[in-house]
């Protein structure tokens, strides 16, 4: 799978998982504009990127409708178009229901479902025109399962599904795919957050967060690594027809099956 120097737009780039898809795709020959909240955290990432030629690094809060239009305009002027955007900043914020704040509800729903919307309405302006493209949503098993403590997660996570699944249909008169990706546990700064955060609140040791809430469904009880989500984004990235189309493709050692 090559990417000939198809432009990504990926979002939540100077981390985790959108680091990872990032050094994929430019290994596979493709450039990237590495999008994140601090300009000095995308720069150091587009740095280790290959630099200027294959990387641009801008600032943005994807929930931030103008920065979102500023950031995508300067990406696309910096390499010429966008032919890809991941769609994959995101946080987890845990609670049970009736201490959640519903500032942190309004949070986390506006940076996984704004961002989506924003970054994908921005990024159409330049797929459209040119009649390709293919947008890559970041879900995950939550798209699909239920856990306690993460009513936002999950509900954003559900509405990522529903989303790329109208996007795929609105965008097959312009030739644009849309799919997403629903990875299990993947050992990220996102996660490692976690572990501590979930043994406060349900009153059990991290190493039962891990074993039991974590990989206790899985088919091996092991972690998803970054390394799989990333092959996946560049399998949707690359794929040569319309075929693969509003699909949700889970990533997560058999802890959901589909
Ligand atoms: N780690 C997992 O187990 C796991 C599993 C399934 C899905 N996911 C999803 O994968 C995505 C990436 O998670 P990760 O584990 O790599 O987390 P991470 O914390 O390592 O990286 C997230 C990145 O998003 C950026 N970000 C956060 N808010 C932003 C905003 N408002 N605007 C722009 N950038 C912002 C952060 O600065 C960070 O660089 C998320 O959508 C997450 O929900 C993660």
């Amino acid at each position: 799978m090559e990417l000939d120097g198809k432009v990504s737009f990926i979002t939540g780039a100077a981390s985790g998982i959108g680091l990872g898809i990032a050094k994929r795709f430019v290994a596979a020959g493709g450039r990237v504009v590495v999008a994140d909240l601090k300009m000095d955290a995308a720069k150091a990432a587009a740095a280790e990127l290959g630099g200027d030629a294959t990387a641009f690094p801008v600032a943005m809060d994807v929930s931030n409708e103008s920065e979102v239009n500023v950031g995508v305009d300067l990406a696309a002027k910096h390499f010429g178009t966008i032919d890809i955007l991941v769609s994959n900043a995101g946080i987890q914020i845990v609670h049970p229901i009736e201490e959640f704040p519903f500032a942190d509800w309004k949070k986390l729903l506006a940076i996984h479902l704004d961002g989506a919307f924003l970054t994908t309405k921005a990024c159409l302006k330049y797929m459209y025109p040119q009649k390709s493209g293919a947008l890559i949503y970041m879900g995950s098993v939550h798209s699909h399962e239920a856990s306690p403590l993460k009513s936002a997660y999950v509900t954003a996570k559900h509405g990522l599904l529903g989303f790329a699944r109208t996007m795929a249909k609105e965008g097959a008169k312009y030739n644009v795919r849309a799919n997403i990706i629903c990875p299990g546990f993947v050992m990220t700064p996102l996660v490692e957050k976690q572990i501590p955060q979930q043994a406060e609140e349900l009153g059990i040791t991290e190493e039962r967060v891990v074993k039991e809430v974590m990989l206790g469904e899985t088919v091996d009880k092991q972690f998803t690594m970054i390394s799989d989500v990333a092959e996946v984004a560049l399998t949707l990235a690359a794929f040569k027809t319309n075929a693969l189309t509003g699909e949700s493709i889970i990533v997560s050692h058999g802890w959901h099956m589909n």
